[in-house]
């Protein structure tokens, strides 16, 4: 009898009983958020949600990249030939970066690789990132702001926005939708709601687990020998310790550096791609030269999940990208300006790079 009980949870685990009842305990705005989140209708041709390329089964990043990761860096847009020239980060453990700001002439905070949501116009660089790709052309490519509220509005949960919001809720729609990134009219306004439930959703439990090894469990002889020197030769921009209001350490300081990855020149092969060979990350976005060539410095959880790596995916597996941290690999960079001396030149051995692949690996969520 015991034995029938012990398989039946097995079972349950295994075919996603577990999926359902977590969704049963999300609040009512995560599951607003969540079914906004898994919604083509807010793609033109009704092809692709955030999922599409924000899945869990990739640590949620684009599962097409993590299956074949040298060649494919970089997502396909709905309109099925577009591609953006950057690799698709985890949408998870976003939630955390603050509204950019500059210390010592050192930025940190907002949302994407370079920055450019940086969440002074919402308060929030999730939700202002929220209301990025819907009306990105290489995305999910709708005309306006107008659009997207229509396409929630003809949702089979448009009722749950109706009930959270009230009536008038989609009735701002015929308003001035042009999409200048303010608040300044009622679409805007609608738009906004629709995208800070989106960020509700991605801080939740669904999708920022905190259910990892390192989390939950505990370290190896060899992850503990990894940790270590993570903490010696990483954590300076992969912070170890907790930063502001995170409950656990997620392994960014929030900046932006120039590590010297190379130009992807199998990126510049890939048709519709925007990609010319030289990003210049965060410089253009806050106008100023000193910046050029820095991006974010991204979280590590999930990291085993998310291939390829860096901004422009040239490293296909993470080996090869915590060995570039170590010695730099003779590579050239894309923008040799502003490099940083804080990696290139870490001394690690190959036992080494293995104890902290090692450590790394136990940042894997166990989802459920
Ligand atoms: C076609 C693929 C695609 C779709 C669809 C898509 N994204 Fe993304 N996402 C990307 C790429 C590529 C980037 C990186 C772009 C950049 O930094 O310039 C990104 C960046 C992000 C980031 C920033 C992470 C960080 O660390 O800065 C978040 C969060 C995110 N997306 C969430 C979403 C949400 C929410 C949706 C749906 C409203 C969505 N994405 C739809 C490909 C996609
Ligand atoms: C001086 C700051 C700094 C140090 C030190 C550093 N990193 Fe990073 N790391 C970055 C930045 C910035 C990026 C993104 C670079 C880009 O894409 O242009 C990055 C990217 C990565 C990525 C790819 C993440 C992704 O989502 O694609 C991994 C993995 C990584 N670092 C691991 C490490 C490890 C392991 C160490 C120590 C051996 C280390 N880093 C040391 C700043 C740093």
């Amino acid at each position: 009898m015991k034995k029938t009980v012990a398989c039946t949870a097995l079972f349950a685990l295994a075919f996603g009983a577990g999926t359902v009842s977590a969704v049963q305990q999300l609040t009512v705005e995560e599951q607003m958020g969540r079914h906004v989140y898994m919604d083509k209708g807010l793609s033109l041709n009704r092809t692709q949600s955030c999922q599409t390329c924000h899945h869990r089964t990739a640590g949620f990043a684009d599962p097409t990249n993590s299956r074949d990761p040298y060649n494919t860096m970089v997502s396909l847009g709905d309109d099925g030939i577009s591609k953006g020239g950057r690799n698709a980060p985890t949408s998870a453990y976003c939630g955390f970066s603050p509204t950019l700001y500059k210390v010592d002439g050192e930025y940190f905070g907002g949302m994407f690789w370079d920055g450019r949501k940086t969440g002074a116009v919402l308060g929030d660089p999730l939700a202002e990132q929220a209301q990025g790709p819907p009306l990105n052309p290489v995305e999910m490519n709708l005309a306006s702001a107008g659009d997207a509220v229509i396409r929630v509005s003809e949702s089979n949960y448009a009722n749950l926005f109706i009930k959270y919001f009230g009536a008038d809720f989609f009735a701002v729609l015929g308003d001035d939708d042009t999409d200048d990134g303010y608040l300044d009219t009622k679409v805007d306004k609608a738009y906004a709601n629709i995208a800070r439930m989106v960020a509700t959703y991605e801080r939740s439990p669904e999708i920022t687990a905190f259910s990892s090894k390192f989390d939950t469990g505990i370290l190896t002889a060899q992850e503990t020998r990894g940790q270590g020197l993570f903490k010696t030769n990483c954590s300076s921009c992969h912070t170890d310790t907790v930063v502001g209001s995170e409950p656990a350490p997620l392994f960014t300081n929030y900046g932006y550096v120039n590590v010297g990855v190379p130009v992807n020149t199998r990126l510049l092969d890939v048709p519709g791609t925007v990609y010319d060979g030289y990003d210049l990350g965060l410089g253009p976005v806050v106008g100023d030269t000193a910046q050029n060539g820095k991006f974010k410095v991204p979280t590590l959880r999930n990291i085993t999940m998310t291939a390829p790596y860096s901004h422009n995916g040239y490293f296909t597996t993470l080996k090869e990208m915590i060995s570039f941290m170590n010695d730099r690999g003779g590579l050239v960079p894309e923008v040799d300006q502003n490099v940083t001396s804080a990696t290139g030149d870490m001394g690690l051995s190959g036992q080494d790079i293995d104890d902290i692949y090692a450590f790394l690996n136990t940042l894997t969520d166990r989802f459920r």
